[in-house]
């Protein structure tokens, strides 16, 4: 097994990752634990390539971020706390902008550039009631809940001003419709009628009642079945495909976001 020691002399501590925010970020914004640039440096040099992903799912002060954007990696960070506000966002914003001048950025020979998103996760569509049964996140109102259902059936999130079913759409013809009504099989007649021959319509809703065998052009589901029939459990590996994020869009109205996006 092969052991190494690395000495503060080689890979900073504790004291001068402290003075590296100080110089970053106002006094009142002291992070108790942060690691010194050298240190992060070293390790992503031995475990990363340049081009590589690095993630650091608790992320602090956001050194990881900082040393992995300085030496031309990607990297993913997470954080619980406010500290993506008072900490992160900041600090990568002056790493990008070449206003960090301490840590790695001579060694590294950083000059500025790049940029990254930044997501606020929504909480969890579903919850269980008191009797164990799931259902639908009360923080969430009709166009998050529309948002969230669009994101798993695979639709783009596109309601439309005029008419009421349209929530989303998978091709120009293809749309969906999602409530948390119960419908009845006079609602959904005139629906399937509304939509007509040329169009398809997935129709998302907590019940519905159908008397004929179906409508054509509607496919009905009920939520929240579907939507734990896509949840996965007790995975060890949720296999994030990071290579398909969408690409960020300004929302073209003021519509209440999913994840509170905001892009660098
Ligand atoms: C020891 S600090 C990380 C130090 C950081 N790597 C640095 O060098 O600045 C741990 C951080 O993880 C965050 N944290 C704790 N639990 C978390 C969770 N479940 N998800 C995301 N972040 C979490 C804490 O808020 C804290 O900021």
């Amino acid at each position: 097994m092969p052991e190494s020691i690395w000495f503060g002399h080689d890979v900073g501590t504790t004291r001068e990752a402290t003075g590296e925010l100080a110089t970053l970020l106002p006094q009142e914004q002291n992070f108790a634990t942060p690691k010194p640039e050298r240190l992060i440096q070293r390790i992503v040099h031995i475990a990363t390539n340049p081009g590589d992903l690095v993630l650091d799912s608790f992320a602090g002060s956001g050194t990881t971020g900082a040393v992995a954007h300085k030496m031309g990696r990607r990297w993913i960070m997470v954080e619980l706390g406010e500290h993506c506000h008072t900490h992160i966002i900041p600090r990568l914003k002056k790493v990008i902008d070449c206003e960090d001048s301490g840590g790695i950025t001579e060694a590294a020979g950083w000059k500025g550039g790049g940029g990254f998103r930044y997501y606020r996760i929504a909480p969890s569509l579903l919850q269980k009631d008191k009797w164990g049964n799931w259902i639908i996140n009360k923080e969430y109102n009709a166009p998050m809940l529309a948002a969230a259902v669009c994101k798993l059936e695979g639709f783009t999130y596109e309601p439309s001003d005029s008419v009421y079913w349209m929530h989303g759409k998978s091709t120009e013809n293809d749309f969906i419709y999602v409530t948390t009504a119960h419908l009845t099989h006079e609602q959904l007649t005139l629906l399937s009628d509304e939509v007509g021959s040329k169009r398809t319509l997935l129709v998302m809703c907590t019940a519905f009642r159908s008397r004929s065998g179906g409508f054509p052009n509607l496919t009905i589901k009920k939520i929240p079945n579907t939507v734990l029939a896509k949840c996965e459990w007790g995975h060890d590996d949720y296999s994030l495909q990071i290579e398909n994020l969408p690409i960020a869009e300004k929302p073209q109205k003021k519509q209440p976001l999913l994840f509170d996006g905001e892009a660098e």
